[in-house]
């Protein structure tokens, strides 16, 4: 039987056991998939124990990813450049090899929602973790990016750490420049809070498109409320990448790649 897990801390509100499930389906692979409530001082400990008791591949969550990604012996381009791991697998000689599909995931719903142009200006709100994952993806993708961060620091350390695969820059929240993005993303942690990101609502208001990369059943996250709100049309949260980011790691274990569009019908 393949073995395979995700590992949070919580992680109860996991969807990715359905998630996975529903794609070994599509390909008649019978699949172990748990969910594992990752220890906060054993993290480690735990998972080596997973791979040695059989298990072939996993996904982390928070607050893990740093971690997971440390302990790996080899790791994707893209995983580097994310300093975060989502995705482990155990290779043939034993060893982990780290993957961040993340970004993957986000230019695969960027696409399929046809909001995916060559040389789109697209503009990331928050410069943590989340948007770490889904840079060098983006512009490998020919979006040009402007991450917009409360701490200027943060977002300048990224742009110039990322310079070399496109076009990107950083400026202050409050120094946004006045123009008309394709896509606005937010990827800030503030709607966990049910808050939403302080911008000048004309960027909202002359966008192509607002993107939130969290997710919520039933109703708008605050971020799209408020995008809604501004006039922004074209709209959608972030279930889009989750179901990508998991495709993508799905493709990574198993070698196919399963059809994202049909478990967004019918709903996770
Ligand atoms: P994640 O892994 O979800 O990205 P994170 O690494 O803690 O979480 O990053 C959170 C992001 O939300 C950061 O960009 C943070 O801005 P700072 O770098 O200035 O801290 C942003 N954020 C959190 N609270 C915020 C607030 N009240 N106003 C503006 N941005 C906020």
């Amino acid at each position: 039987m393949n073995k395979y897990a995700v590992w949070g801390n919580p992680i109860e509100q996991s969807k990715s056991p359905q998630i996975q499930q529903h794609f070994a389906a599509q390909h008649n692979i019978a699949l172990q998939y748990e969910r594992i409530l990752g220890d906060e001082v054993r993290f480690e400990q735990q998972l080596q124990d997973f791979f040695a008791a059989g298990g072939q591949g996993c996904n982390i969550t928070a607050p893990f990813k740093e971690r997971a990604f440390r302990l790996a012996d080899q790791h994707s381009e893209r995983c580097l450049s994310a300093e975060a791991c989502n995705t482990l697998k155990k290779m043939p000689d034993g060893r982990l090899y780290a993957d961040n599909t993340d970004g993957a995931g986000l230019v695969s719903d960027l696409q399929r929602l046809d909001w995916l142009k060559p040389n789109n200006t697209i503009l990331i709100l928050g410069a943590g973790g989340a948007t770490k994952g889904v840079l060098m993806p983006l512009l490998q993708a020919q979006q040009k990016i402007i991450v917009a961060n409360r701490t200027l620091n943060k977002a300048q350390q990224l742009a110039e750490k990322l310079q070399s695969y496109g076009t990107i820059q950083a400026v202050a929240l409050d120094q946004i420049p006045d123009q008309r993005f394709d896509v606005v993303i937010n990827a800030t942690s503030l709607g966990l809070q049910g808050k939403v990101v302080e911008i000048q609502t004309d960027i909202l208001q002359k966008c192509g498109a607002a993107y939130d990369m969290q997710y919520s059943k039933g109703e708008d996250t605050p971020f799209l409320a408020l995008a809604k709100k501004c006039g922004t049309t074209r709209t959608t949260d972030g279930i889009g990448m989750l179901i990508g980011q998991a495709a993508h790691a799905f493709e990574l274990w198993f070698g196919v790649m399963p059809d994202s569009q049909r478990l967004l019908q019918q709903g996770v």
